[in-house]
């Protein structure tokens, strides 16, 4: 019935109908109590006006009441919080084997790569029927990805990764908004989500591009001469990381951490953070020197030597003793990025190439 309800958003996603009907009852909820109080202002004060009862009763205490009163709103409220957590959960635990999507923010648009290589603005295609995680991160100040359509609504962040997921019912076209305000053109900060079918969706998907996400990191990976510390024999002066996304890492300290994508990421930028037991603080920081998309692409190339569809491979020529590869600076490789849409990477699938 509220499909056709202009004031409301569509109901495009599994969370949506979860989320209406906890919305909804709170509405419920504080209708019926509003009403009740009101009714009760009036009946009262007709009941007991000066003219039918000049001298007040006066009553001292009522447990009865006193119980009544406080025992049912608790209940109310201890069902919301009930029902309220579990939809919570829902939307933070994204199901095992969603596909995944990454998100950049910026002043003021969104950029989103595909796993399968496709990189878009302001738009984001993805097919009904499955489940979509999104990592998100911003490269300037805080943003929101809000999705009304989902009723899913996430913060996104600088410095760090976040995550959200949906899973989308109709296809359709359907209104993304930023939801945090980040500056003058904050309101301008929208763009469209395109539920496909399926097959269409997996037909666009490969449409058009000759290298994956796992694939344009692992260019970085060599650009960068990662592979001469990281490497697949265990010779390195850096951990191997064939194998390693997703497992508990043991770390010089004793502490352990779960390689994640904010591990990943962190590692990269802040290498001394997290030392994994057996190595030395020895890689140098690529902050400032990596745009967001580079981080996200190796952060896709490590996930992939992580569940064996990518290999590391074997540098062909040995750093010099002591000599440590330090990756020249790109500038304006964040600005060009910017403005492709769809761009594919030139040259498929990165082979094992000489660094200096
Ligand atoms: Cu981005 Cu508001």
């Amino acid at each position: 019935m509220w499909e056709h309800l202009p004031l409301f958003p569509a109901r495009a996603s599994t969370m949506a109908g979860h989320v209406d009907a906890l919305y909804f009852a709170l509405v419920a909820i504080a209708a019926f109590f509003t009403f009740l109080v009101s009714a009760l202002i009036l009946f009262f004060a007709i009941r007991y006006r000066k003219g039918r009862n000049p001298h007040a009763t006066q009553i001292h205490g009522s447990t009865a009441l006193e119980l009544l009163w406080t025992g049912i709103p608790l209940a109310i409220v201890m069902m919301i919080f009930v029902w309220s957590s579990v939809i919570f959960f829902m939307q933070t635990r994204p199901p095992k084997g969603a596909m995944e999507v990454y998100l950049v923010g910026k002043q003021w648009m969104w950029k989103f790569q595909h796993t399968e290589g496709q990189r878009e603005i302001n738009a984001l295609h993805v097919p009904a029927g499955r489940d979509v995680r999104m990592i998100m991160t911003s490269q300037d100040v805080i943003h929101s990805f809000y999705v009304p359509a989902f009723r899913i609504k996430a913060d996104v962040l600088p410095g760090r990764y976040t995550t959200t997921w949906f899973h989308a019912t109709t296809p359709g076209h359907y209104h993304l908004f930023c939801a945090e305000y980040c500056g003058t053109q904050h309101s301008g900060m929208i763009g469209e989500i395109v539920v496909m079918d399926p097959t269409e969706y997996d037909k666009w998907a490969a449409s058009g591009v000759d290298g994956s996400l796992a694939s344009a990191g692992e260019k970085s990976f060599q650009h960068y001469g990662c592979t001469m510390c990281h490497r697949a024999d265990n010779a390195g002066r850096g951990p191997n990381l064939t194998g390693a996304f997703g497992h508990t890492v043991l770390l010089d300290d004793g502490r352990t951490v779960t390689a994640d994508e904010s591990y990943i990421r962190e590692s990269i930028l802040n290498p001394g953070a997290k030392i994994v037991s057996g190595f030395k603080n020895i890689m140098p920081t690529f902050e400032g020197q990596l745009s967001e998309e580079e981080v996200i692409g190796l952060v896709a190339y490590i996930k992939a030597l992580g569940n064996g569809t990518a290999n590391l491979p074997l540098p062909v020529s040995e750093p010099n003793s002591g000599a440590y590869p330090v990756a020249p600076k790109q500038e304006g490789s964040a600005a060009k990025s910017d403005k492709t849409t769809t761009t594919p990477e030139k040259g498929g699938a990165a082979q094992p190439a000489a660094k200096p």
